[in-house]
């Protein structure tokens, strides 16, 4: 029998605008400025991303999808209870088809359950799943995994997955708080399945983080065409450069906008005046790469003892399944 994919919008466009505000407003007053990266991704900032990940330098998407290739039927194998599978930050869901593909061939998978704060991504590729997976209930959420995980509907058995190095952009704090909360989410037994950057050499590192064609740049400065469209600003978004460094003492890459010259913003919406000076930075996002043995621990002391994982022959991107305790 064939379902048909149902969306949950569980986040109002006046809970976007109002946490995009509070977010303005606490990380572009701050001395040194700020922005969380969950902004980068209306639908021009998705479909940015979705460019990046065909780019030659960024090899995180094609190392993961090959690990995939290879273990999706021993990932599948070790989930063997899964009936539903839940996927945070889903995106387009591209990759995620070779773990589907493995779960329906084991016959235990009932539902599949994408999640995005990206409405746009969400529903392009719910239509594609529902197409190549006509008889698996496909139920899309719209919601921020940050805070809005106990709103997820539950039916069965779940493997909770977030792919393609989400996670590292998650600061330390954030991503305990996230472990905090799936935990309180799942049930015991329940699985959780990270895609993971892992610590290269900066100089593969970094290039993924600053084409040479400039899509990283673009996709970077979308988050300042997202201000001016939600909440009235005037940046002029050419008058930033893109700046991706690798900071070894956190061991993330950070990606921040530089303004070229002395600058003053206005947002209309917010009554809010910020000034830039020539050479002041916004962070933008960080992208944390992980050592195994310590994100190994990290699970366990979090209460996801690690089952197993998978690495590529370069060492350059994991799998990690833990399971909750
Ligand atoms: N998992 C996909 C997409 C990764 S890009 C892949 O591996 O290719 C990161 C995705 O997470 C984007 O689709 C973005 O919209 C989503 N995202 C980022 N922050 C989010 C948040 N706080 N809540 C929900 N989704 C978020
Ligand atoms: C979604 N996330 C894991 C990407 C990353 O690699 O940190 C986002 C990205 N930023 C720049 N390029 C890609």
């Amino acid at each position: 029998m064939t379902t048909a994919p149902t969306i949950d919008v569980q986040i109002s466009e006046d809970d976007i605008q109002g946490s995009l505000r509070s977010d303005v407003i606490r990380g572009l007053t701050a001395t040194r400025k700020w922005l969380p990266s969950k902004w980068f991704y209306d639908a021009r900032g998705s479909k940015l991303f979705d460019s990046i990940t065909e780019l030659p330098e960024y090899y995180p998407t094609r190392t993961e999808r090959a690990l995939l290739r290879c273990h999706a039927g021993d990932i599948a194998d070790s989930v063997s209870e899964t009936e539903e599978l839940v996927e945070l930050g889903s995106g387009s869901s591209e990759k995620t088809r070779l773990l589907l593909r493995a779960l329906d061939n084991r016959g235990s998978l009932r539902g599949y359950l994408p999640q995005d704060i990206s409405g746009s991504a969400l529903r392009e590729a719910m239509s594609l799943i529902a197409h190549e997976f006509p008889t698996l209930e496909t139920h899309g959420v719209v919601s921020d995994f940050t805070s809005m995980l106990h709103a997820l509907p539950q039916a069965g058995h779940r493997t909770v997955a977030m792919l393609g190095g989400t996670l590292g952009n998650l600061a330390p704090e954030q991503r305990a708080e996230f472990y905090r909360r799936v935990h309180d989410v799942l049930n015991p037994g329940e699985y959780l399945l990270l895609g993971v950057g892992l610590m290269t050499d900066p100089e593969i590192m970094v290039p993924a983080y600053d084409d040479t064609a400039g899509v990283t740049a673009e996709f970077n400065r979308n988050v300042l065409h997202v201000l001016n469209s939600r909440l009235g600003a005037d940046f002029e978004p050419d008058c930033f450069d893109h700046v991706a460094v690798w900071d070894a003492e956190n061991e993330w890459i950070e990606m921040r906008l530089e303004a070229s010259a002395n600058m003053t913003v206005t947002f209309a919406d917010l009554g809010l005046v910020v000034h830039f000076a020539v050479g002041e930075q916004i962070r933008t996002e960080i992208s944390a790469k992980f050592r195994l043995p310590a994100f190994h621990a990290e699970l366990r002391v979090a209460g996801f003892p690690v089952q197993q994982s998978w690495t590529d022959p370069d060492d350059r991107f994991a799998l990690v399944l833990g399971r909750r305790r």
